[in-house]
């Protein structure tokens, strides 16, 4: 399967197709195992997808295949670059093959959203979304073009797995999908939502950082004192809702705890941020570092042979020529700034209501968090989870969970519970980048999850 995908790669004969009065420019490789294009979301808002059919893609009517839409977080992260090569694409940054990709068990697509971000691009910057809901109305057009023009993709359940920042995508969009589909708008079976390290709820994250850190030595108490000011400011401007100004309190608040870790990873609390500090000029927002650090972990964290790996270059140079219709003067980010800032607004905003909606329309949705994660800890997980109002919650706080194993190894890898259509995954020795964490274990989930 790596293979062919290696060999396509250098030598495949492109088809144009021009759909919907040219809305929506779309290309595929021969065999029809990848298809990419564009699709005008709004006027002069463009935004980027790349589908890969499985190799291990079945054609039996009353199981019908599945396909993941991976959304990244940020705001403004490359679903097409971190997800795809860094995570769980079919082929990592050395364009080698990933043998834990989640292709084995269902068609990947990926989006770089919201647009701005990665290939995706707005021609006025009046046009990058300022809320969670305009992100998914955009999502919403895509899945409409890519899905309404395709009757095989058609019968596939769509599961929406989202990390981080692209947890508060996922469930706005599932609510806006469902819609579309009820109108008749949107030609498509949601099969259901997982959310991974998932900033559902802002406010009980920073709630749950100092405590954490402190009972893993990582801050002291003073540490603590001076965080616990900080959250209770956020705790107030969220209140009032002084969303921007909660934004801003909680980049302080990082700083804070940085200085008194010694610089803790937020994606992994055994770690020391690969940060390099001297970079930073005195300018820029704690935010922005903060952001940087983002795709810069993922990238240290995989110094091997065999080529050079770099994403930038990947995506600038190589993916350029193959996918042929990226425009020449874009450059590829690995975190856009611009959609950051645009989204400052609602960064802070809690969707913990919309994950309600979903459990109480009968939608599955998978929670599913790193052990070792900060920024979106288990802990700050766990009392979001305790505030959802849906009828099942109770019963579902008050069962056992269920120990999990990966392949041969007796160790414990995690542990699971399931209640009605809501069901949990502890995975241990994770941080916030699950798949790349523990594969094995995010691929078995991810097998029960969509079969
Ligand atoms: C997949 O590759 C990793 C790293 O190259 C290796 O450690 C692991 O054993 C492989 N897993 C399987 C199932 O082949
Ligand atoms: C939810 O998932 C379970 C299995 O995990 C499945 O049996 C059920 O049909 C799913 N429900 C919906 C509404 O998709």
């Amino acid at each position: 399967m790596g293979k062919s995908h290696f060999v396509l790669f250098f030598c495949v004969l492109f088809l144009v197709s021009f759909i919907n009065n040219g809305a929506m420019a779309a290309r595929k490789t021969p065999d029809g195992s990848e298809q990419w294009g564009y699709v005008q979301v709004r006027p002069k808002a463009h935004m980027f997808w790349w589908y890969y059919r499985s190799p291990q893609r079945t054609n039996d009517p009353n199981k019908p295949w599945p396909i993941i839409l991976w959304l990244q977080g940020g705001p403004g992260a490359s679903g097409v670059g971190i997800g795809n090569f860094e995570e769980v694409g079919p082929l990592d940054t050395f364009l080698k093959p990933r043998n834990s990709t989640w292709l084995q068990k269902a068609d990947l697509l990926f989006v770089d959203n919201p647009v701005g971000t990665g290939y995706s691009f707005v021609e006025e910057n009046s046009l990058f979304v300022k809320t969670d809901e305009e992100a998914a109305a955009d999502l919403t057009t895509l899945l409409i073009s890519v899905f309404n023009r395709d009757k095989v993709l058609q019968k596939s359940p769509l599961y929406i797995v989202a990390e981080s920042y692209g947890g508060k995508y996922a469930v706005t969009l599932g609510l806006s999908a469902l819609k579309a589909i009820e109108a008749g708008k949107l030609k498509l079976k949601l099969g259901g939502i997982a959310l991974g390290d998932s900033w559902i709820s802002p406010e009980d994250f920073v709630f749950s950082w100092a405590p954490l850190l402190k009972d893993v030595s990582r801050l002291d108490s003073k540490g603590v004192e001076k965080s616990n000011s900080l959250t209770q400011k956020i705790k107030q401007q969220i209140a009032k809702g002084q969303f921007v100004a909660a934004t801003n309190t909680w980049s302080e608040l990082e700083t804070v705890i940085e200085t008194y870790s010694n610089y803790v990873d937020f994606y992994n609390f055994l770690l020391d941020s690969g940060m390099d500090p001297v970079s930073a000029t005195a300018s820029e927002l704690a935010q922005r570092i903060t952001l940087k650090r983002y795709s810069r972990y993922l990238e240290s964290s995989k110094a091997l042979p065999g080529g050079d790996g770099d994403l930038d270059t990947l995506m600038n140079v190589i993916l350029k020529k193959k996918l042929k219709i990226i425009p020449k003067d874009l450059q590829w980010g690995g975190q856009s700034g611009s959609v950051f800032d645009a989204l400052s607004g609602d960064f802070m905003k809690p969707r913990i209501n919309e994950v309600d909606e979903l459990l109480a329309k009968g939608v599955n949705v998978t929670i599913y968090n790193g052990q070792v994660d900060v920024i979106c800890s288990t802990k700050g997980t766990e009392a979001w989870v305790e505030k959802l109002k849906w009828e099942g919650i109770k019963t579902f706080l008050s069962m056992d969970r269920t120990p999990l194993y990966c392949g041969h190894e007796k160790l414990t890898k995690g542990f699971t519970k399931s209640y009605k259509n809501l069901h949990f995954y502890w995975i241990l020795k994770a941080g916030h980048f699950v798949p790349v964490d523990q594969p094995c274990i995010a691929l078995n989930m991810v097998s029960n999850m969509v079969h």
